[in-house]
């Protein structure tokens, strides 16, 4: 087969090497964008007559025709044409004949391919904010229902203090926050047209670069025709937020797991999410939490590969680059379809508050507050540590917890305590009186909700 570089060839490759050359197996993906670049660079080709505005409409009405196909899903890609740009320029001469090898007139595979990466990303960032949203309100609206369901905090998995389930929801809903702040921010260096930089060094024709990114919806244009092919900071970055965000998703996706195991029990995911043993009859396997977990690895596997890639590139276009797409559309994805399962999952679990509540009356995670208790009677807090700390082990040795003891035992440890310490050691109450700003205090959980659906 003739290849649209073939001028200068005596021979073709093998089939095997050229299918190994060939990207058109994945740069398919980026068809729409790859006509929507056609289409404003040959208007501008009409526009500054470069071609004649005869040619230009045909050329626009034959890519146009294409489109129509490629929605149609009615397109057949072949390996020899190698990837889309050359696949797509030779069903449009096929099509409408020599004059849509005008196409690329002032144009190289260099700009395209980048251009159509900026759109692509363009597109899907927006998309995946949306889906971070999906998920927050998933979050704000288990809150809701539980601001005063209190169960244990932890640090090092160790019983830590009662919180507000709510309190420990919202926190994903933060950190998802600045996720989507990320992707947001991130938008204004996607935003930018390197249409028209051609191979490297930009062009001798009177081009419109302003023109063809305006066209296309692009905020900016590349100041560097060089930096404008060579740039895929833009799909690091895109990759680098993705990983975080995933690995945000695998945090959580580890406390459901835990959560819904039998030792913790404090909630059960719809059916939906979950799936059976073939063996065990008995079981329901939290397998969507456990697949997104395992995926954070490959997500941030593209973005390692990524960086790999472009290290000691030398500018500008090396084929080195066409590596950047198969791990952006598996992030793109991977990402995608994880944000839309964990909203589902979390809109859907059954929260077992009583189970919660239970817990936090089997711990010590109460041991602070007898501490600030005898803090606030004087006791210098290290001292009050220590008085707690040995009441602690006296209840260890009695198998019981702090409120099991008797006012006789707590004032035996430390005269300053009185029958009011009871009510200090109640959970709930430990939660209530955490009321410093951002805490968990059931006021401040709902002042703290208050400022998240305002996000939504
Ligand atoms: N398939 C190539 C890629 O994805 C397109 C650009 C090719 N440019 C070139 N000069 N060979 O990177």
């Amino acid at each position: 087969m003739k290849k649209a570089w073939g001028g200068r060839f005596s021979k073709t490759p093998e089939q095997w090497i050229e299918e190994f050359g060939a990207s058109i197996s994945f740069d398919q993906e980026l068809v729409m964008e790859d006509i929507e670049g056609s289409i404003a660079h040959v208007k501008m080709l009409g526009k500054t007559n470069i071609i004649s505005p005869e040619e230009s409409e045909k050329i626009v009405a034959g890519l146009l025709n294409l489109k129509e196909k490629a929605q149609a899903g009615e397109l057949e890609y072949s390996v020899s044409e190698e990837d889309i740009h050359l696949n797509l320029e030779k069903m449009l001469t096929d099509d409408i004949g020599p004059v849509g090898g005008k196409l690329h007139t002032g144009r190289s595979r260099n700009d395209q391919v980048a251009t159509d990466m900026h759109l692509y990303l363009k597109k899907q960032v927006q998309i995946i904010k949306g889906h971070i949203k999906e998920l927050q309100a998933a979050l704000v609206g288990q809150a809701q229902e539980n601001v005063d369901t209190v169960l244990p905090g932890y640090t090092h998995l160790q019983r830590a203090q009662p919180i507000s389930f709510a309190h420990h929801l919202l926190a994903y809903f933060w950190m998802l926050q600045r996720d989507y702040e990320r992707f947001d921010e991130s938008t204004k260096r996607i935003d930018v047209s390197p249409l028209g930089a051609s191979a490297l060094a930009g062009t001798t024709f009177p081009i419109d670069r302003h023109y063809t990114a305006e066209q296309l919806g692009f905020a900016a244009v590349y100041e560097n025709s060089m930096d404008a092919v060579s740039d895929r900071d833009f799909i690091v970055e895109f990759l680098s937020n993705s990983a975080l965000t995933i690995t945000h998703l695998s945090r959580l996706a580890e406390e459901i797991i835990l959560w819904s195991s039998r030792e913790f029990s404090f909630i059960e995911l719809d059916d939906t999410y979950a799936t059976g043993s073939s063996i065990m009859p008995q079981k329901k396997n939290p397998d969507m939490a456990e697949l997104i977990r395992g995926k954070t690895g490959r997500v941030v596997g593209n973005l390692v590969g990524m960086l790999t890639t472009l290290k000691g590139l030398p500018l500008t276009y090396n084929k080195d680059m066409q590596e950047d797409k198969e791990g952006m559309f598996d992030t793109v994805h991977t990402l995608t379809g994880s944000l839309k399962i964990f909203a589902g999952m979390i809109a859907t679990m059954t929260v077992k508050k009583e189970v919660m509540e239970e817990a936090v009356h089997q711990d010590f995670s109460n041991a602070t507050e007898l501490a600030d208790y005898l803090a606030t009677k004087g006791i210098p807090f290290r001292e009050a540590h220590e008085i707690v700390g040995k009441l602690v082990l006296t209840c260890i040795n009695k198998n019981c917890y702090l409120l099991d003891l008797s006012i006789h035992e707590l004032k035996e440890a430390c005269p300053n305590i009185e029958e009011d310490v009871y009510e200090v050691l109640s959970p709930r109450q430990a939660v209530k009186r955490r009321n410093s700003y951002g805490g968990t205090g059931f006021e401040q959980v709902k002042f703290q909700l208050e400022k998240a659906k305002q996000l939504l």
